[in-house]
């Protein structure tokens, strides 16, 4: 059985949610578990397969078994059209049999999305992207306001999840308050991972 760890998932497609993945996973590696970071292929109206089975760059593609053996998940999508991006959706309609066999039930997750715009829908996506992991049983953790940032931040960041704002033109880095709230959700969830495993050998 391999080491514990926390599944990073994202889509990207201009490489903020990217950069938002790495500081998640920074937060998480804070705690002392292994993040483990994937993405998906981009989806296409042809019905044949056209993407490479091994990304160009970047993560690895995630399967099946990536999310059915972590011990907590991240979700990260860019906003589109206040919602989660296709292919991450698309990732999550052939999760079915995990759902059938109850393989995500009482796994802590959190979710993080990157928008053009400050009002775009980042807290729209944020729910959105929590709703098929509620039907798979998944325990959602979100940001407290006891995270200082979460008050001081001009740009991104919610208590839904962890947010950026990249501008119209896509090129806004993640400011200090958004890297922040990025690395507090990697850390507080990876850290309600370990706690309901030392609690679940308790109960062993
Ligand atoms: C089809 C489409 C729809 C989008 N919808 C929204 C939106 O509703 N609100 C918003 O602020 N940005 C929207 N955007 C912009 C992206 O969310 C934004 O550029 C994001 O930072 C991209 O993330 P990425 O660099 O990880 O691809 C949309 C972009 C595309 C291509």
């Amino acid at each position: 059985m391999s080491a514990p760890y926390v599944l990073v998932l994202y889509y990207s497609r201009h490489g903020a949610t990217r950069e938002m993945a790495l500081q998640m996973a920074r937060g998480i590696e804070r705690a002392g578990l292994e993040a483990r970071i994937r993405t998906v292929p981009a989806v296409s109206s042809e019905c044949e397969a056209v993407a490479p089975s091994v990304p160009e760059h970047g993560a690895a593609y995630a399967t099946l078994d990536d999310l059915t053996h972590c011990a907590a998940l991240a979700l990260g999508s860019p906003t589109r059209f206040g919602n989660m991006a296709a292919p991450l959706k698309y990732f999550l309609d052939g999760t079915s049999s995990l759902w059938l066999s109850g393989a995500l039930v009482g796994k802590p997750a959190a979710v993080f999305t990157s928008t053009a715009s400050l009002h775009g829908g980042q807290e729209t996506t944020l729910l959105s992207m929590m709703l098929p992991l509620l039907h798979h049983g998944m325990l959602i953790t979100g940001l407290p306001y006891s995270e200082p940032a979460l008050l001081e931040t001009r740009g991104g960041g919610t208590p839904y999840g962890a947010s950026h704002h990249a501008g119209s033109d896509g090129k806004r880095p993640l400011d200090e308050h958004e890297t922040e709230l990025c690395r507090a959700l990697g850390l507080r969830l990876a850290q309600a991972a370990r706690r309901l495993a030392l609690a679940l050998d308790g109960e062993a």
